[in-house]
């Protein structure tokens, strides 16, 4: 399976996302500035993933943190957190697995444990191995939801780069594919990153599965002649009425998919539910640098002196959403009792 992060003993070590598909080269992050800095600048991108990479960076930081007592520990916990949560805003991912270590941290600062930074790691690399069994729970999961000779359309990378691995769409993709259930699937570019173009082609062209590039104004088109016939895709937040935070476009193609009536179905594991968010209105939407838009893979498209915005993120509404697949099961309209059921059954 893909490697798209490890620790290795030392260091934590992540494809370099930024570079491919033309290098498969690796970045070595010794500490949790070098980690905040990967996530920042997108060497490692999609919610599960970011959350690993920030459980780790934790245990980096913590590695290196000199004083025994309780209050400095503590205190150096709480700068490391903020560092890592402040790199991307959207993905709850990160706050997720920055709360998960916070309680590991605490429980074992009650308990007095001799050895820290043991406890840490083990519980990063809990969220690690997690992160996958719920791909591939969910993945199986969303296989069957699709209509038995699919031909689905994903946008950006939901893939195994975007998780720990095996993927959240891409998930659903590969079970799919596993049952003899995938006739085609169709990935838009996913401007102005390019995640569909050169992650989510790479990552299934390597697994051998049939998939046609399209740029992201040609997905209604193909809707209307019926060569689509389900839509998957992943989130980095879901608010507890169901409205869904994902790459910027989706929520395009979710309306699209109304008006052609194809199923529009969300994949994601439950670290990405949001029950404290009431709504998508109160989701923090990222907003990068206009430059991503201005050029492309380092040239400029656009006149010198351009003005533009670059919302990395949109939210489709909890009624454009077909159903969300978890690793506990599926969600369905009314979104928000139905997501209330699956986090009860949690927790
Ligand atoms: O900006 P990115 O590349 O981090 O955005 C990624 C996405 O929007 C993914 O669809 C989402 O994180 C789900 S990944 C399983």
């Amino acid at each position: 399976m893909l490697p798209t992060i490890a620790w290795d003993g030392e260091t934590v070590v992540m494809i370099d996302q930024r570079r491919l598909p033309q290098e498969e080269t690796y970045l070595r992050c010794r500490d949790q500035h070098e980690v905040a800095a990967a996530i920042r600048d997108m060497a490692i991108r999609g919610a599960p993933a970011i959350g690993v990479a920030a459980a780790m960076g934790i245990v980096l930081g913590m590695q290196r943190q000199a004083s025994d007592a309780a209050g400095d520990r503590a205190a150096t916990f709480e700068a490391i957190a903020r560092e890592l949560a402040a790199t991307r805003p959207t993905a709850v991912n990160l706050s997720w697995a920055i709360a998960r270590m916070r309680r590991c941290l605490e429980t074992h600062l009650a308990l007095r444990t001799a050895s820290l930074v043991p406890e840490l790691l083990r519980e990063a690399l809990a969220i690690e191995r997690e992160d996958i069994d719920a791909c591939r729970r969910l993945g199986d999961l969303g296989a069957l939801l699709l209509p038995e000779r699919a031909r689905v359309l994903t946008h950006c990378n939901a893939g195994a780069l975007a998780t720990a691995g095996y993927g959240t769409a891409l998930g659903i993709v590969r079970s799919a594919a596993r049952l003899g259930r995938l006739e085609a699937v169709f990935a838009d570019e996913t401007r102005p990153f390019l995640q569909g173009a050169r992650l989510t082609l790479w990552e299934l062209m390597r697994d051998g599965i049939p998939t046609t590039l399209i740029t992201d104004n040609m997905a209604a088109h193909f809707m209307a002649r019926g060569e689509i016939n389900a839509i998957v895709v992943g989130a980095d937040r879901i608010a507890a009425n169901g409205d869904v935070a994902n790459k910027i476009g989706t929520y395009g193609l979710a309306v699209l998919a109304k008006e052609h009536c194809i199923p529009f179905l969300v994949a994601a594991p439950l670290s990405t539910f949001d029950p404290a968010t009431p709504t998508g209105v109160d989701i923090p939407i990222e907003e990068r640098s206009p430059h991503e838009v201005t050029h492309i893979a380092g040239q400029r498209v656009a006149p010198e002196g351009a003005v533009a915005r670059h919302p990395a993120f949109d939210v489709t509404p909890a009624r454009l959403v077909s159903a969300i697949v978890c690793e506990r099961g599926v969600a369905r309209a009314p979104l928000a009792d139905s997501l209330a059921q699956l986090a009860r059954i949690v927790g």
